[in-house]
């Protein structure tokens, strides 16, 4: 049995002022829920607020990306073992944001997920299509090719320790939610393309799905075979509807 995971994508939100109220309010109001686990992907500055707020709560913390390279002249640029350095658990990888608005190819988000798993962080690798390659019929293979990217790179073991994260583009912060049949039809794909190769590996793989993800629509999204929680943007900045959404996760 899969346990579900939640976790909060604050994307570029959020105040040492902020955080602190809302990572304090978290950590009170999941505390000693077991059954599923919970994240927050917070923007780089604020790992050491989170670290030493969220230290002995139920809430592990990660970044929202890294460098593909282990050091060195890249100006900018944030590597795995920094993330390590605050303790990270997680890192999102290839998130449709970073596709499209800062050009990372499916190569460049192969290379950023094994440079976490070596590093020992656990990837949320996002993969999800567009509208018109939805209405075009291509969306699976769209995802196909995302996945091929990273198996390429980091073979199947590489999702032995990593999440894949289903996020249409065309469902994130637009409240426009696949329906749960929608999610599952792709994370069912998703399951079954890597099971062709290994399928241990991908019967054990936690599969979110993220795209206008709330407490109103959690429960029924979460209940769907192939669904293991989400990533959660938007919802994630409100205490109460994540700790709702964190909570529809229980099993
Ligand atoms: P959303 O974002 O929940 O605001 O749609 C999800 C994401 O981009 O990870």
């Amino acid at each position: 049995m899969r346990q579900k995971i939640v976790a909060g994508n604050w994307k570029m939100h959020g105040s040492l002022v902020a955080n602190q109220q809302l990572l304090t309010q978290l950590h009170a109001a999941l505390d000693g829920y077991g059954g599923a686990t919970f994240a927050v992907c917070v923007p780089a500055p604020y790992l050491a607020q989170t670290q030493s707020l969220l230290t002995g709560s139920a809430i592990a913390w990660g970044a929202q990306n890294l460098s593909a390279h282990k050091a060195g002249a890249y100006t900018g640029e944030v590597s795995a073992s920094m993330l390590l350095d605050f303790a990270c658990r997680y890192v999102i990888v290839g998130h449709s944001e970073r596709r499209a608005l800062y050009g990372e190819t499916d190569q460049v988000v192969a290379a950023k997920f094994a440079a976490a798993r070596d590093a020992g962080l656990t990837p949320i690798l996002c993969v999800g299509e567009a509208l018109a390659e939805r209405e075009s019929g291509m969306a699976e293979q769209v995802i196909a090719r995302q996945l091929d990217a990273v198996l390429a790179v980091a073979g199947i073991a590489g999702f032995a320790r990593a999440i894949v994260a289903y996020e249409p583009v065309w469902a994130i912060g637009t409240g426009k939610t696949a329906t749960p049949e929608q999610a599952q039809a792709v994370h069912a794909f998703i399951r079954h393309k890597l099971a062709m190769v290994d399928e241990g590996i991908a019967s054990r793989l936690i599969i979110q799905y993220g795209g206008s993800v709330k407490a109103a629509n959690a429960a029924e999204l979460f209940a769907q075979p192939d669904i293991d929680g989400g990533l959660i943007g938007g919802a994630s900045l409100m205490a109460d509807e994540f700790i709702s959404i964190c909570k529809a996760a229980l099993s």
